[in-house]
């Protein structure tokens, strides 16, 4: 048997050990993982010179724009930034222009993005008008919901638990989780009507609308509701030491939960905000060192399920705004997050087991995405390859994001994608995309 592609001279991560070994590919594929001299013959063979293939990255929290917002990102663009970020599958969000919220949109934007995307791509749904639209939209292919505590995105008033209790018991039937943003509108909005009148408009005024009480309601509103409903529930970004106790104690209850850190959370504190300002602006901000110190105990011992970047780009044009209430608030983390996180598996504050997990195994479990996340004969050939000792600096100005800035630039970090593998076809080469568009497939 001549197979597709064969990919020699690697290290594996198997069972939690690093092993050299090959890969061989067909049909998008895995067909067999081998000592390489034990590998079938193949078309194409390629040296992949002693580094690691690893899973490539499934992010579950992407914001692709495109559509109204072009300006911004696109599903190019978007795309190419995760192959070059070692990302080989993105669910994108649903505020967008217009919103993803019920079969008609989702199905306009699924079609857009088969013509376009270099990676996998599953879409999220804001909750419809109607709750009765719930399956509909799941059947056209939605892998979740996405529920916004902190403003109204869709069909859902966020301060209504009724409506909300309606919205999570129908999704249960659908068996699809419900990812939350979790500040509390309401109490975001009091704060800042507060802070208006006073006319305080800087980062510490920002701070104070964004508090960790508007989070840790949020999440007890939303756990609150999940365990009335028996939705799955998946939380965002979880970025203070509060929110994520009260995720654990719903945890240890034996509630469906789960939840995600981010980078920019894990490695930044408020403290750099001043320096960056909007660059650094980001929902929910970036909280303080104690927030961070817990958050790593979080992601060390589990109680953090995921990471995912939050990628979220905007224009230049749009962070820089007179009036901080105006600052569009995000981060592009598709390029930074696995060279961020390996430099930190070399720092040994995580080992490359669990950072595999987090990043591929685990989101894919959460997602019931079958056969994808693992290095296994029968999964699809989404690879990353890395340098895991390569030595380099971030330049954001090298972005395939339209957002060419980032709290990162110039980081010196330790750890490298070099090539990018999605359903057996090479995407990305030492930094270059070499994939044409619809190389990705929609996660339905
Ligand atoms: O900072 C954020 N940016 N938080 C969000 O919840 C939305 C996101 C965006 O879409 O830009
Ligand atoms: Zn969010
Ligand atoms: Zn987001």
């Amino acid at each position: 048997m001549t197979v597709d592609l064969a990919l020699k001279n690697a290290k594996i991560l198997l069972n939690g050990k690093i092993v050299k070994a090959g890969i061989a590919v067909e049909k998008g594929k895995i067909v067999k993982i081998a000592k390489d001299t034990n590998l079938p013959a193949a078309s194409k063979e390629i040296d992949v010179k002693g580094f690691a293939i690893l899973p490539g990255i499934i992010d579950t929290h992407v914001h692709l724009r495109d559509q109204e917002l072009t300006y911004k990102e696109d599903f190019i663009t978007g795309t190419s930034a995760a192959a070059n970020g070692g990302v080989t599958t993105v669910f994108d969000m649903p505020n967008n222009k217009p919103v993803t919220m019920d079969v008609h949109t989702l199905r306009e934007r699924i079609n857009l993005a088969a013509k376009k995307a270099i990676v996998n791509v599953g879409f999220y749904s804001a909750f419809p008008n109607d709750v009765k639209e719930i399956p509909g939209i799941i059947q056209e292919g939605a892998i979740g919901f996405k529920l916004y505590m902190s403003e109204k995105i869709g069909g859902l008033d966020p301060d209504c638990d009724e409506a909300l209790t309606e919205a999570f018991t129908e999704t249960q039937k659908t068996n699809v989780p419900v990812c939350v943003h979790a500040e509390d509108r309401r109490l975001l909005e009091s704060v800042r009507t507060e802070m208006e009148r006073k006319k305080d408009n800087d980062v510490e005024a920002y701070l104070k609308v964004h508090s960790p009480d508007a989070e840790l309601k949020a999440i007890d509103r939303a756990v609150k509701i999940a365990r009335k409903s028996r939705a799955k529930i998946h939380f965002c970004h979880v970025s203070t030491a509060e929110g994520l106790q009260s995720i654990k104690f719903a945890k240890q209850a034996r509630f469906p939960v789960t939840c995600e850190a981010t980078p920019h959370h894990l490695l930044l504190s408020f403290e750099s905000l001043k320096n960056l300002g909007a660059v650094g602006l980001t929902n929910p901000p970036l909280r303080s060192e104690d927030d961070v110190r817990l958050l790593w105990a979080g992601l060390q011992k589990g109680t953090i399920d995921i990471l995912a970047s939050d990628h979220a780009p905007h224009s230049l044009n749009d962070k820089k705004k007179p009036e901080i209430w105006q600052v569009a608030s995000g981060i592009a983390g598709l390029e930074t997050m696995l060279p961020l996180m390996l430099t930190q598996v070399n720092k040994g504050l995580l080992s490359l087991p669990r950072l595999v997990h987090l990043t591929s195994k685990r989101p894919a479990e959460i997602f019931k995405i079958r056969k994808r996340g693992e290095i296994k004969e029968e999964c699809s050939a989404d690879l990353v390859v890395v340098d895991l000792k390569k030595e380099w600096k971030i330049d954001s100005s090298k972005f395939y994001s339209k957002a060419k800035f980032s709290p990162f630039d110039g980081w010196k970090v330790k750890g490298k994608p070099v090539k990018t593998f999605v359903n057996g076809s090479q995407v990305m080469d030492n930094g270059e995309i070499v994939a044409s568009p619809e190389q990705g497939h929609i996660i339905r």
